[in-house]
């Protein structure tokens, strides 16, 4: 799981908090007229420049993230802007006065959530995180023994703990592309891997976009076309996607999007994102596969449904999405962060923080040479805001775990900056590496960059 493999060893962040006194004042609100919801006013017509920094800047305030700490693990969980504490705070409040109960398929929110990615609010469904949109998805497929699910090995326990649990109780055979790592592929490498793992029994291509364990983007538009040109059907565990990048989740072709919302989107913790594609069009014109909703109660009793032969008509996201008593404050959270991204401008959120991925990349290379680089950089269509690399003088230390757990506790510890290591299994070595991994978020700005850089590099030769 994400957090399984990062070991922040000897370092207690609330003890360093208590170490370091008081708490933040709340600064900002009102910064972007987007702290309050009432009030709320539009951004200025004239749309600044990404690089704005007196505009980053602004965003920052928005964060009640603590100022002693540079946070740059945002790919394990980002942090809400006051307005969505706001609004979070507020609905709670307010549910608990009038003992509401919420028998309700959140209509509204998926229809924000839908419009923000390009689809319909019948194939938008909140989950709890992203591991339960791949259950639901996973689990909701229609594959039985000796069918095979073409995945990678760089794949997260969020998926592949449902799939283990098709391979034994269902006799579903997992095949698994070895990824490469670094900067030597190209996306249409990718396509080639997937292509050669495809036999007349794969029913289900699924991959991680960006891989959590390197930060490198798989192409998914490319590898939808191929599983499309085979009958093939598509799901992407998303994790890192919403709040991130500015997908529109129809034209990538996909079957299948399982987010977060509470990582680089920033909703609230324990709230998620799954996409179902519900329509037949150019950009994915096979039938829609066989799929049921298995935790539900609105699912229609009266046999009036039949999904083995499903239909744009049947309104899949709400049979998912219906189920029991929902949390209505933590969904209205989701609405609240979806605007605040939609009214800051996605594509300049993703231009920004890729950007700043970006710079991070460069930065690296120029310090600890293109082969400290995990990620991938010079196909653009590969990169995204997750860099990882190997951030030891002697390249061999990336083998060894508690060094490199030591290097992510003492880069909080003495440094403040907060970012994780991951364990990658890499093609012709037994051994897993464990390089760092850095999130750039629009929190950030390239005098963050700067100053992970800087401290990752001193602390560098401190453990020589
Ligand atoms: C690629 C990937 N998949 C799944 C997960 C699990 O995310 P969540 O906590 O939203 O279930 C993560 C992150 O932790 C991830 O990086």
């Amino acid at each position: 799981m994400e957090t399984n493999d990062t070991q922040i060893s000897g370092f207690s962040r609330r003890g360093a908090l208590r170490l370091l006194g008081a708490g933040v004042g709340a600064a900002g609100l009102g910064a972007l007229g987007l702290a309050q919801p009432a009030t709320a006013a539009p951004l200025p017509a004239v749309v600044p420049a990404v690089n704005d920094t007196g505009f980053w800047k602004k965003v920052e305030q928005m964060f009640v993230l603590d100022k002693r700490i540079l946070y740059m693990n945002v790919g394990t969980v980002g942090s809400p802007p006051r307005q969505v504490l706001d609004v979070v705070d507020a609905v709670h409040r307010q549910v608990a006065r009038d003992a509401e109960a919420s028998y309700s398929d959140f209509a509204d929110v998926r229809q924000v959530i839908a419009t923000a990615h390009g689809v319909d609010k019948d194939e938008i469904v909140i989950t709890h995180n992203t591991s339960d949109g791949m259950s639901k998805a996973l689990l909701g497929l229609n594959l039985r023994e000796d069918d095979e699910i073409l995945t990678t090995n760089h794949e997260h326990g969020g998926g592949n703990t449902p799939m283990a649990l098709l391979q034994d109780r269902q006799g579903v055979v997992i095949k698994r592309v070895e990824l490469p790592i670094g900067d030597e592929q190209t996306a249409e490498d990718y396509v080639e891997l997937f292509r050669a793992g495809i036999t007349s029994r794969t029913k289900l291509i699924m991959f991680s976009a960006p891989t959590y364990l390197t930060g490198t983007m798989l192409p998914i538009r490319e590898l939808a076309v191929l599983a499309q040109e085979h009958g093939i059907t598509t799901l992407v565990d998303g994790a890192h996607i919403p709040g991130m990048m500015n997908y529109n989740f129809r034209e990538l072709g996909v079957d299948f999007l399982a987010a977060s919302a509470a990582k680089w989107q920033c909703a609230p913790g324990g709230t998620g994102i799954l996409y179902i594609r519900n329509r037949i069009t150019a950009a994915n014109p096979n039938p829609l596969p066989e799929f049921w909703p298995i935790v539900s109660s609105g699912y229609p009793t009266n046999g009036s449904v039949d999904l083995r032969h499903r239909d744009p008509s049947q309104d899949i996201g709400k049979y998912l999405q219906s189920v029991g008593n929902g949390t209505k404050a933590l969904n209205a959270g989701v609405q609240k962060a979806v605007e605040v991204w939609n009214e800051i401008g996605r594509q300049r959120i993703q231009d920004h923080v890729v950007g700043l991925g970006d710079y991070a990349k460069e930065q690296i290379i120029e310090r600890w040479g293109i082969d400290a680089l995990y990620s991938a950089k010079s196909d653009q269509r590969l990169t995204c805001a997750l860099t990882g690399f190997n951030p030891f003088q002697n390249p061999a230390d990336v083998k060894d775990a508690t060094k490199s757990s030591e290097f992510v506790a003492r880069l909080l510890d003495e440094y403040r900056v907060e970012i994780r290591n991951t364990a990658v299994p890499v093609i012709g070595d037994s051994a897993l590496h464990r390089p760092v991994r850095v999130s750039t978020h629009l929190f950030h700005q390239q005098e963050h960059v700067d100053r992970m850089i800087d401290a990752a590099w001193k602390l560098s030769k401190l453990m020589a």
